[in-house]
């Protein structure tokens, strides 16, 4: 499959980092239409997503069509050099299914009907859904496939769902057969021992819906795989319809950040190009580190090739519970970040905020304001940096000497109703240690714990409670062929059907990390801490003896533990068995590295400046308020600025610079 540059690129053209968003035209008269291109041509945007939520306005009627308006769209678009990323309306099914076909209606887990009026109410299982979607899809396929404009395929939009109705009974028991093949090795990957639950006939098994008390946790993550699966297979079955239509063309389907619901190694690997949706807050004073850590994630999924940032909010959201417009140049700081981190593609929700609907105060490229509204001027000068940026800098990639292990199986299984403490969260610890790799300008990847992992010269484990026997052989044969390893609390404690593994951690684990014995956990309450020395550690304390020949770093200081190791290191492996505070988190990881032979990107960085490599190319990118001067060896030249630099550069508030070398004799060249 050629690059995401490459098929959206109008012949003869440089390279471009594509610039968009969602268009939802159908919410507008047509006469909006030819304003909203002259706007688009205006801030330099080259792709629109269309369709997105057009179903009921495609089917009318169940099997009729109408093409008419969309056809005049692709058109339009065409006529303005824009190209159309063509979505399948399938997310959100008109009002006439639910009324004709309530069984294509998800039940939550209380037996609940999720009713239309809103959108994502479909349930996966659903035969009938299946059908429809299938039936629109081959049609608006069939009608484009030759269309100039069309230059790639958007697969519904965030697949989310959930169903434990009977129709996802009937799909949950065909999925576990094909996982377990019996109901002897389904009961005894559950463990249907434990409180009677022994089943004796493939129709007692349900989806997990609500019960009295406590449910089997094994029941539980099945149907979360189960979930994920289910859904990759409806988008499997458009994807492939498309495809056939369109074999040249890429196929995409937006991912949401970080999500629990859908296993994002299993997904992207479906994908053509991998797209994400990333909403950072303005207000949180680490939402660059959040957007960083997007673009790590999604980065890595695609494989370490170029990805597609498909939505992002030019100003405020409008669903948290107060929702902060952008300062000035966070807009671009953050589409740039993302630039930076690997995308090629950097793509909004949505093109013109929306008068009416459920939306109406979620920001647009194009806010209520206008053309000469703050926002809109953002989204110029936006089109106008990535203009400049493209031709050096699609097509290229970003790599890290580190990488940060994460699966969703482990996610799935380690968030239950019997934990421990419910204050262990996975996506926390993992957005913690990526934070403190951050605030110590160290550049991370991710990482499948099967992936090979030998490219990397540190391995960070921040949590897999879940560790399968193939994921331990892999870490204990990276350790053993010199790699260097970080692994937090909790991890490896359970097998692949959360079963835990004998003495509370897995043996050969133990062997490599230095641990004898792990007599009992301690977690910790809310704003208690445990004393480490030279740091305080939170949320979660270890009752552990050190193997002989292991060196605890740092130990508890008084209380239970007194003495037991806090930082246990032992050869080339460390374990924390607390969440150090942040600053002594990002000390711990930065000495890891510098003895794993890992440099910051930069020395001498200024807090809250960000370095990134990507290609040939140097991205300095400044997360603070306040002008702050980066001291920089050598000669450089801004893109953005076409400005040399020479010994040190100032950013000013949410700065961006993006250098190449600058030899000394080349003769500078005027803009
Ligand atoms: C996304 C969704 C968009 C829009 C956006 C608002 O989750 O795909 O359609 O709702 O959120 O932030």
């Amino acid at each position: 499959m050629p690059s995401l540059d490459d098929v959206t690129r109008p012949p003869g053209r440089p390279h471009r980092i594509l610039y968009g968003g969602d268009w939802n035209p159908e919410q507008w008269p047509e006469e909006t239409w030819a304003e909203d291109v002259r706007l688009m041509r205006r801030a330099g945007v080259g792709t629109v997503t269309l369709g997105v939520f057009s179903w009921s306005r495609l089917e009318p009627a169940p099997g009729a069509r109408e093409f008419g308006w969309l056809d005049r769209l692709m058109d339009l678009t065409h006529d303005h050099g824009i190209g159309v990323v063509l979505a399948t309306p399938t997310s959100s099914p008109p009002p006439w299914m639910g009324r004709l076909h309530p069984e294509t209606l998800p039940r939550d887990e209380d037996g609940r009907t999720e009713w239309w009026g809103s959108r994502q109410h479909f349930s996966h299982s659903s035969e009938v859904y299946r059908r429809h979607a299938a039936a629109i899809t081959e049609d608006l396929a069939a009608r484009y496939a030759g269309h100039p404009a069309l230059t790639m395929w958007h697969i519904n939009n965030e697949y989310c769902t959930h169903d434990w109705g009977d129709e996802a009974a009937r799909t949950f028991r065909r999925w576990l057969r094909e996982r377990h093949g019996t109901l002897d090795a389904l009961n005894t990957a559950w463990g249907t021992d434990f409180w009677g639950q022994r089943y004796g006939d493939w129709a007692e098994v349900l989806p997990p819906r609500r019960a009295h008390y406590l449910r089997n946790p094994a029941h539980v993550l099945d149907f979360r795989r189960y979930t994920s699966d289910l859904l990759l297979e409806c988008y499997r079955a458009e994807r492939d319809i498309v495809r056939r239509h369109t074999p040249h063309l890429p196929v995409t389907t937006n991912l949401m950040p970080f999500w629990s619901g859908q296993d994002g190694w299993a997904w992207a690997a479906e994908e053509d190009v991998v797209s994400v949706d990333v909403y950072p807050d303005p207000r949180d004073p680490h939402g660059g580190q959040y957007n960083a850590m997007i673009g790590d994630l999604t980065r890595s999924e695609a494989g370490g090739r170029p990805w597609m940032v498909m939505e992002q909010a030019a100003g405020a959201v409008n669903w948290r519970g107060v929702n902060h417009p952008k300062p000035y140049g966070l807009n671009r700081l953050w589409a740039l970040q993302s630039v930076a981190h690997g995308a090629d593609a950097v793509c909004y929700f949505q093109w013109r905020q929306s008068r009416q609907g459920a939306e109406k105060f979620h920001s647009g490229m194009l806010g209520h304001a206008g053309e000469r509204g703050r926002v809109f001027q953002e989204t110029v000068r936006v089109g106008e940096d990535l203009a400049r940026l493209g031709p050096r800098v699609a097509g290229s990639r970003v790599t890290a000497d580190i990488a940060v292990l994460h699966d969703w199986n482990s996610w799935w299984a380690g968030d239950q109703e019997g934990a421990l403490s419910r204050r262990v969260d996975h996506a926390e610890l993992v957005r913690a240690w990526h934070r403190a790799l951050f605030d110590a300008h160290l550049p991370a990847s991710f990482a499948h714990p099967h992936h090979d992992l030998t490219g990397h010269r540190l391995v960070l484990v921040p949590h897999l409670y879940l560790l399968d026997d193939t994921a331990i052989e892999n870490l204990t044969a990276y350790v053993r062929g010199g790699g260097t390893l970080v692994c937090g609390f909790l991890t490896g404690v359970a097998d692949q059907d959360d079963r835990v593994r004998p003495g509370g951690v897995d043996a050969r684990l133990r062997a490599l990390l230095g641990i004898d014995l792990l007599h009992e956990w301690w977690p910790l309450d809310e704003g208690e801490h445990v004393d480490c020395g030279t740091f305080r550690g939170t949320l979660w304390s270890e009752e552990l003896a050190p193997a002989d020949g292991a060196e605890t770093l740092a130990a508890y200081r008084g209380g239970d533990l007194d003495g037991l190791p806090a930082v246990l290191r032992n050869g080339r492996t460390r374990y924390l068995s607390t969440l150090p505070e942040p600053a002594a988190l990002s000390e711990l990881l930065a000495a890891a590295a510098r003895e794993a032979g890992v440099r910051p990107v930069l020395d001498g960085l200024p807090a809250r400046v960000e370095a990134v490599r990507r290609g040939e190319l140097l991205f300095l990118l400044h997360h603070g308020r306040d002008p702050v001067t980066v001291p920089l060896p050598g000669r450089h030249r801004d893109l953005l600025t076409s400005a040399v630099v020479e010994g040190k550069l100032t950013l000013e508030r949410y700065g961006v610079a993006v250098l190449e070398e600058h030899a000394a004799d080349v003769p500078e060249e005027h803009p």
